[in-house]
């Protein structure tokens, strides 16, 4: 039967995961692998039981698809597929929830508050040192997400990232850089540093601006290197990660590494930076992809 890759969906990161998902297709019929695109916007389950499917391949991106909702149907339906499980996905996807975790097991991250419609905000942002990154706790690729330096900024900044609507968090503002380190078989790669003309790395300096800079592997001394290695894997099991993810981080001017949030499927795109470390280790996109499957069966 076909491993069907998994990819579009419904979330705010739509357009990524079909990028993610051609790429991982394309990768996978390179190496001679029967498989379908089944894209979960529409009855996907009829799909996967008209083709028999046994194995997934999962190139979704933000809620509903890598928040463990997927993950748990595939499991009710006896069909295995790569990547994180249930609870995992699910802690994954909320970095609320892991900044709580985090901080109960001592591991870095930046101080934050949540928002709501009855927050102070010149009080909050005058506890966070004045400047801060507001984040709906809930999205991913930056959706949602703006700095803000005033009450006004933050009240606009809340409402951007969804406001009542949403779980939204205000995070001291970190000057940077920032770095990431992609795991795959349960092993850090090199890491990547990050840097970007933009206020921060957001959308456009994701996907879409050809000036950010990537720096494969990052510059840091030994002792830095390796803190980063396994800050990374601790965030990485901490939430019970399996296979392969990324974790994000910011350095602060004191040199101390910050996690921001563990991604249990990282994009897959041209610009992305899974395929970028791994290259550096000798792990072209195809036989990286081929790893990830092969790991999870
Ligand atoms: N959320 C995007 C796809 C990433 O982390 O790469
Ligand atoms: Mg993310």
């Amino acid at each position: 039967s076909p491993v069907a890759v998994l990819l579009g969906g419904n979330a705010r990161e739509r357009e990524v995961s079909l990028s993610t998902g051609d790429a991982v297709l394309k990768a996978l019929e390179a190496s001679g692998i029967a498989c379908i695109a089944v894209d979960t916007r529409a009855d996907w389950m009829s799909v996967l039981a008209q083709h028999g499917v046994k194995h997934c391949f999962i190139a979704l991106h933000g809620p509903g698809g890598e928040d463990g909702t997927i993950q748990g149907a595939l499991e009710y339906l006896g069909i295995s597929y790569t990547g994180s499980g249930v609870l995992a996905s699910a802690l994954g996807m909320d970095k609320l929830r892991c900044k709580h975790l985090w901080r109960g097991i001592g591991l870095p991250t930046a101080d934050y508050r949540l928002l709501d419609d009855r927050s102070d905000f010149a009080e909050l942002l005058a506890a966070l040192g004045g400047k801060v990154i507001v984040k709906p706790a809930l999205e991913g690729s930056s959706i949602g997400m703006s700095i803000a330096e005033t009450a006004e900024q933050l009240s606009a900044a809340y409402q951007l990232a969804g406001g009542q609507q949403a779980v939204v968090m205000a995070e001291r503002w970190i000057d940077g850089p920032e770095y990431t380190l992609a795991i795959l078989n349960n092993r850090p790669l090199p890491a990547i540093e990050l840097r970007t003309e933009h206020s921060f790395y957001d959308y456009d300096a994701k996907y879409i601006a050809n000036d950010t800079q990537y720096i494969c592997p990052a510059p840091l001394d030994d002792s830095a290197a390796d803190e980063l290695s396994t800050l990374a894997l601790a965030a990485f099991n901490s939430i019970g990660c399996d296979g392969w993810g990324r974790v994000d981080f910011m350095r602060d001017k004191q040199g101390r590494f910050m996690l921001l949030e563990v991604n249990t499927v990282p994009g897959m795109t041209s610009h992305s930076l899974v395929p970028m470390a791994a290259r550096e280790e000798g792990i072209d996109f195809n036989a990286l992809v081929l790893h990830i499957l092969l790991d999870s069966l």
